[in-house]
């Protein structure tokens, strides 16, 4: 049957509802009760078609908890809630309001400039830009500050909650150079709330915890963590974000007549474009991760390496193979786009970040797709995400092969990425639907 975009709008709209609390949303009730950096980010590109003002509220609720070096922490508790862990008392990082210590990937600038070129209140979004530039450029110097201290044009993540693809096959062989010894005894909460067979393992859920106590033992001193960390990676999918994000903060800049914002975003991205070409494996046909840790390239074809076309990077060549592959993907499961290559023996369909397929992430690749000039690949993965939605509901994430939703329900992401592409599926052979 086909979808009635006007009522997957409306339920889309009504979990975004449901999980508001006020300035904030979270991302799903029981396993996430705080505010998430990019889940926050991407929600406001689907709150903007209830209520614009709303929609920059959480951007600007997010900001208030940046910390002084510039980095915007990956979660914000701003309640108590023992449903949750590692919650305040395990970070320990002596924030006014508690914060994680670590970050997620970029997307406020991306997310900015839409929410400023898609106004309905052009003078609302024009004040609140001008008002958050300064924060998420000093956001973007941190990156490179602190997470690439030898000048070499891309950020690492230093713990796998950075990459948002938190169990992914590409941090395996990093990740299992974490010690575990002196982790202290901990419970976990996740698997009370969902499933363990969808949830990370017991041995990569020891060495999260190793890496939180480690950098809490260096007080969150950010100059020095990077080379303190055993886990370096660079990620293409997170360094591709950043870069889209300062593609996109340099054109807010312009506009608002800020012309050294502009000049200093382009040669921040400008030096990592120069840079990307080393995370491509011919072996792959796409990019991949490197270890920066040990020095070489991660043997694991995933997601994180299609990302890229959101800042239309790679050759048009190497864009086109990266479309192909996500065709090959496709004939290998039911639904676009898993997280891993799906005839990966590591691949496993319903394991958070080693096979299912995110919406969140399909949108960002859609937009890159086109972006990139292939218009009809994008609108395949888009395609898939309301096939999925209209499978399984608004989920965290799903079975590629079933469609089958997993995780959290009633995901906020999941429901904003349904809002705004239905609402704007203009130039598209996806009809959008009428103002709410
Ligand atoms: C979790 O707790 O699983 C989160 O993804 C960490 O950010």
């Amino acid at each position: 049957m086909p979808l009635d975009r006007k009522a997957a709008f409306e339920q889309a709209a009504a979990v975004l509802r449901r999980n508001d609390r006020g300035g904030y949303t979270i991302p799903t009730r029981g396993l996430y009760p705080f505010q998430w950096n990019w889940d926050s980010c991407l929600s406001a590109l689907g709150l903007r078609h209830l209520d614009e003002r709303r929609a920059w509220l959480e951007l600007e609720t997010l900001l208030a908890h940046q910390w002084p070096d510039g980095m915007v922490p990956h979660i914000v508790f701003h309640v108590e809630d023992e449903g949750y862990f590692p919650g305040p008392k395990i970070w320990r990082t002596n924030r006014p309001t508690p914060t994680s210590g670590i970050t997620q990937p970029p997307v406020l600038g991306y997310v900015m400039k839409r929410l400023l070129d898609e106004a309905k209140d052009k003078p609302l979004a024009a004040d609140m830009a001008r008002q958050l530039i300064p924060k998420a450029a000093a956001w973007h110097r941190w990156f490179y500050a602190d997470r690439d201290p030898a000048n070499t044009g891309l950020v690492a993540i230093i713990h796998p909650w950075e990459s948002g693809r938190d169990n992914s096959i590409d941090w395996d062989e990093a990740l299992a150079r974490v010690p575990t010894e002196g982790v202290e005894p901990y419970q976990r909460r996740d698997t009370q709330h969902v499933d363990q067979s969808q949830r990370p393992h017991k041995a990569e859920y020891d060495r999260y915890i190793w890496l939180v106590q480690h950098f809490r033992g260096l007080d969150w001193d950010n100059a020095e963590l990077h080379d303190a960390s055993p886990f370096r990676v660079v990620d293409p999918g997170f360094n591709a974000i950043l870069i889209r994000s300062d593609d996109d903060l340099a054109d807010i800049a312009d506009r608002l007549g800020k012309p050294a914002l502009a000049a200093e975003a382009r040669a921040r991205a400008a030096k990592a474009r120069a840079a990307f070409g080393a995370l491509w494996s011919e072996r792959h046909g796409q990019f991949v991760c490197f270890d920066r840790a040990a020095g070489r390239q991660v043997d694991s074809a995933s997601v994180g390496g299609l990302l890229p076309v959101l800042a239309a990077l790679g050759t048009p060549e190497q864009q086109r193979a990266i479309a192909a592959l996500i065709r090959r993907w496709r004939g290998l499961t039911r639904f676009g786009i898993a997280s891993h290559a799906p005839d990966d023996p590591r691949f496993e369909a319903k394991r958070y970040w080693r096979g299912p397929a995110w919406i969140i992430v399909n949108s960002m690749i859609a937009d890159g797709l086109a972006r990139c000039g292939l218009p009809e690949a994008s609108e395949q993965v888009n395609r898939d995400s309301l096939a999925l939605i209209e499978t399984s509901g608004f989920a965290e994430y799903y079975d590629p092969h079933t469609g089958e939703g997993l995780g959290g329900g009633e995901f906020t992401w999941t429901a904003a990425m349904i809002a705004d592409l239905v609402m704007n599926a203009g130039g598209s052979s996806l009809s959008p639907v009428a103002g709410p």
